[in-house]
C-alpha cells in the first residue's frame, strides 16, 4: 500500500540532516532574546540542566521511536506512537500533534524564513546603504506591514513567502536523500562557515573601532557569567525549557519522521548525541557569539534589552544588525548582512523542509499517494495555513500560532510520549530499543532519567505553564487572534479526523498496525 520506498543516502547524510532539522532560526533568533530576557549567564545554567534532563533523554526516545515505527512500515507520528501501544486505537491520536505541530509551525515559520530571502536580496541591492537605525527599524515594520509597499515590490511579502514555499516543495518532492539529504549536504557546513565568520567579528569587536562602544566581549560575558540569583524563578526555567524543546525539535514528531527511514539495527544513540551536540554548538558557542556581542558592542545591555522588549526577536536580527552591519565599510558591510541572512536561510530551510515528512509520510503510508503529489498538499496546506499570520503578522496571529503549536503542544506532546515511551511500551524494551545497534555505551543513569526525571520535568514544566495558558485564554484578545485559534482547533480535529479514516481503512484492508517482525 505505502508508496514509501525512501531512505537515507548515508550516515554523515542522516547526521547532517537531522542536525539541520535541530539548527533552525531558534538558534540565532530565538536563544540570544531568551537569554537576553532572563539574564544572561542566570538562563544557561537552567538551560544547560534542561539540555541534559529533557532534552537528550527525549532525543533518545525519539530517534528510537522513529526507527521502531519505521520497522513496522510507519513514516508518521500518528502510527508511530500507536505502533508502540498494545492498544494503539486511543495513543494514535497522541500522534495527532506530531503533525499538527510541524504544519502550524511550518506556517509561521516559512514567513520568517521567506524575510531572509528577502534580506539577501536587500542587502545585495543596497536597500539598507546609508540608512538610520530607525530606519532600519521602520523598514521591517513597513515590510510586514503588507499594505504598504515602500521596498519596490508590490505585496513583497506574500510574493517571498510564495516563493519560499515553492522552494520547500519542491525539494521535499525530490525525496529524502535527493532533496533534503543533499541541501542539508551543502547548507549545513554553509551555515557553519558564514557563523564561524559572523562569530570572529562579534568576538573581535572592539570599543573605538568602527563606531562600537564596547569590546565584543562584553555580550560574550553577560551571557557566560554564571549567576546563581535566578534559579529559583519559575519563569526563567519555562524560558530555558521552551528553548531547549523548540531548539532541538523535540516534542515535535520530525524526529520521529527523519528517524522512521532508518534500518532496524541502524545506531540511533550516537547519531541523536552526533545531531544533538552539533545542535548545541551552533546555538551556545556560535548563536552566541553573534547577536549579543555585536549589539551589545554597539547599544550596550541595556540599549539591547530595550529592543528586544519593545521590537521581540525580530528586533535585534532584522530591525537593527543590517543598520550595524553597515558600519564595518560597505563591502564588509554587505558580506556580512549577505552571510548573516544566507546563514539564516540555510537554518529555516534545513528545518522547514524536516516539518515536511510527517504529512508527507502520513499520506504516502494511508493513502498510497505519491511522493511528489504529497509535497504539494504539504505546500498547499502551509499556504493556507500561512497566509493569516502573513496578512495578520501585526494582529498577533503569528504569535498565536508560536505560543500554541510552538510552544505549548510541543510539551504536550512531549510527556504523553515519554509516559507511553517508559511506562506502556515499557522502560526495559524502551532501554533494548535504545541500545539496539548503538555506536556507544549510553550511560545506565539514562534509563533512570527516562523513567523518572523526565517524565516528572515534563510535568512540572507543563503545571507551572498553566496560569499562563488560562490567562492567555480569558484575556481580552483582537478578532483576528480569536479566528486563528479556532483555525488551529480546526486544523487538529481535521488531522484527527484523517487518523480515523485511515485507521479504518487499515481494518478494512487488513493492515495491522503492528507488523510481526
Ligand atoms: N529546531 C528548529 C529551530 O531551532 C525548529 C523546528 C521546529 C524544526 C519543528 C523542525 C520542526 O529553529
Amino acid at each position: 500500500m505505502s508508496t514509501n520506498t525512501e531512505s537515507w543516502g548515508s550516515r554523515v547524510g542522516l547526521v547532517l540532516a537531522m542536525a539541520g532539522n535541530a539548527v533552525g532560526l531558534g538558534n540565532f533568533l530565538r536563544f540570544p532574546v531568551q537569554a537576553i530576557e532572563n539574564g544572561g549567564g542566570a538562563f544557561i545554567i537552567p538551560y544547560l540542566v534542561c539540555f541534559l534532563l529533557m532534552g537528550i533523554p527525549l532525543l533518545f526516545v525519539e530517534w528510537s521511536m522513529g526507527r521502531f515505527g519505521g520497522q513496522h512500515g510507519h513514516h508518521s507520528t500518528p502510527f508511530i506512537v500507536g505502533s508502540m501501544a498494545p492498544n494503539g486505537r486511543l495513543w494514535k491520536y497522541v500522534g495527532v500533534f506530531g503533525i499538527f505541530t510541524n504544519l502550524a509551525v511550518a506556517a509561521y515559520y516559512c514567513y520568517i524564513e521567506s524575510w531572509t530571502m528577502s534580506y539577501v536580496y536587500h542587502t545585495i541591492v543596497g536597500s539598507f546603504n546609508g540608512s538610520t537605525q530607525a530606519s532600519v527599524a521602520q523598514f521591517f515594520t513597513d515590510y510586514t506591514d503588507i499594505g504598504v509597499s515602500h521596498t519596490g515590490i508590490p505585496y513583497e511579502p506574500v510574493v517571498f513567502y510564495v516563493l519560499c514555499l515553492l522552494l520547500n516543495t519542491w525539494i521535499l518532492s525530490r525525496g529524502l536523500s535527493g532533496g533534503v539529504e543533499a541541501v542539508a549536504k551543502i547548507g549545513m557546513p554553509l551555515l557553519i562557515i558564514f557563523g564561524i565568520f559572523l562569530a570572529i567579528r562579534g568576538i573581535t569587536l572592539t570599543a573605538g573601532t568602527d563606531g562600537a562602544v564596547n569590546d565584543g566581549t562584553v555580550g560574550l560575558n553577560f551571557l557566560w557569567n554564571p549567576q546563581f540569583d535566578s534559579i529559583w524563578n519559575a519563569k526563567v526555567w519555562l524560558a530555558a525549557a521552551g528553548q531547549i524543546f523548540f531548539t532541538l525539535s523535540v516534542g515535535m514528531g520530525s524526529i520521529h519522521c527523519y528517524a522512521s527511514y532508518l534500518r532496524s539495527r541502524d545506531d540511533v544513540a550516537l547519531n541523536a548525541m552526533g545531531a544533538g551536540w552539533t545542535n548545541e554548538f551552533v546555538e551556545v558557542v556560535l548563536g552566541g557569539a553573534i547577536v549579543i556581542p555585536i549589539t551589545v558592542g554597539y547599544l550596550g545591555i541595556d540599549g539591547v534589552r530595550e529592543i528586544v522588549a519593545s521590537g521581540g526577536g525580530f528586533g535585534l536580527g532584522f530591525q537593527t544588525l543590517p543598520y550595524l552591519f553597515q558600519q564595518w565599510g560597505p563591502i564588509l558591510g554587505t558580506l556580512s548582512g549577505v552571510m548573516w541572512f544566507g546563514l539564516l536561510f540555510f537554518a529555516g530551510i534545513t528545518s522547514s523542509l524536516a516539518m515536511g515528512t510527517p504529512i508527507m509520510g502520513f499520506l504516502q503510508d494511508e493513502f498510497g499517494w505519491k511522493r511528489e503529489k504529497s509535497a504539494w498538499t504539504f505546500g498547499l496546506a502551509v499556504l493556507i495555513l500561512g497566509l493569516p499570520t502573513v496578512i495578520f503578522y501585526q494582529e498577533g496571529v503569528f504569535g498565536e500560532y508560536d505560543y500554541w503549536a510552538g510552544t505549548v503542544s510541543l510539551v504536550v506532546f512531549a510527556l504523553l510520549e515519554i509516559i507511553l515511551f517508559a511506562w506502556v511500551f515499557g522502560m526495559k524494551r524502551g532501554w533494548d530499543e535504545i541500545n539496539r545497534g548503538a555506536d556507544i555505551q549510553v550511560p545506565s543513569a539514562f534509563k533512570f532519567i527516562i523513567q523518572y526525571i523526565t517524565p516528572l520535568f515534563l510535568l512540572a514544566v507543563f503545571v507551572f505553564s498553566l496560569p499562563d495558558i488560562i490567562n492567555k485564554l480569558t484575556s481580552e484578545q483582537p478578532m483576528a487572534v480569536h479566528l486563528s485559534r479556532l483555525l488551529l482547533l480546526a486544523l487538529f480535529v481535521g488531522i484527527a479526523y484523517l487518523v480515523r479514516v485511515a485507521y479504518y481503512k487499515r481494518l478494512r484492508e487488513g493492515r495491522h498496525i503492528i507488523k510481526n517482525i
